[in-house]
């Protein structure tokens, strides 16, 4: 029986996704809510040396489908090992990133099609999605701006602008197509009107009760 609940943040490059990420789990843990933070790729061990290969330039020409599985494998381990078991004991998950992220980069970034994406989610996940995710929108050119004053670009930071502008349609997609649990943020406002978007969108879902 699952007891926590499993939310989840999304959102193209330079959306603010750690700032924003730090807040919720201070907004949940103000509630009084046990939360374990993690990411994906990555989050276990294995999960992590995955992400490596995945992030980094060592494997620049990966195929799409190897990417794409992947991104799966990371997944099947985070959950087995780390996000069931989390739900299970009551704890909340907030996890940085998640399966709208392979539909938005593997499928609209690489385009790979939804369907071949839907087996694999199938397959790993079975029932388990997201109670609820926050997508941080912004125009692709502003993220790019945001991200280039960081840190190196990895494999994904170096792609060509469309892209992302394909990412960003994919994401878009999804939110329109389950308006219940993904919440669109306009991540392109000030932080503290992307929080105050935050706060109330908790507020008048996961934290309603
Ligand atoms: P980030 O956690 O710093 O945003 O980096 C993770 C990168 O991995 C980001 O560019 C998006 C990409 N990614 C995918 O392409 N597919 C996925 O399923 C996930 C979880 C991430």
């Amino acid at each position: 029986m699952r007891k926590g609940k499993f939310i989840t943040v999304e959102g193209g490059e330079g959306a603010g996704k750690s700032s924003n990420l730090t807040y919720i789990q201070s907004r949940l843990e103000e509630a009084g809510i046990e939360v374990l933070f993690t990411r994906e790729p990555g989050g276990t061990d294995l999960g992590e040396d995955i992400r490596e290969l995945l992030l980094g330039h060592k494997h620049t020409g990966m195929a799409d489908d190897t990417e794409l599985l992947m991104m799966f494998a990371s997944r099947a381990e985070h959950l087995n090992r780390k996000i069931i078991p989390a739900l299970e004991a009551g704890i909340w998950v907030l996890c940085d990133r998640f399966t709208d992220a392979t539909y938005a980069y593997q499928g609209g970034g690489r385009n790979i099609s939804f369907d071949r994406i839907a087996m694999l989610e199938n397959w790993v996940q079975g029932k388990l999605r997201p109670d609820m995710t926050l997508l941080l929108d912004l125009p692709v050119e502003t993220g790019l701006e945001r991200a280039r004053n960081r840190s190196e670009p990895d494999r994904f930071e170096s792609e060509k602008i469309d892209f992302f502008d394909r990412v960003r349609a994919a994401y878009l997609k999804i939110a329109g197509n389950d308006p219940e649990r993904v919440k669109v943020i306009n991540a392109s406002k000030p932080l503290d009107e992307v929080q105050a978007q935050i706060q109330s969108t908790l507020e008048s879902t996961m934290l309603k009760d």
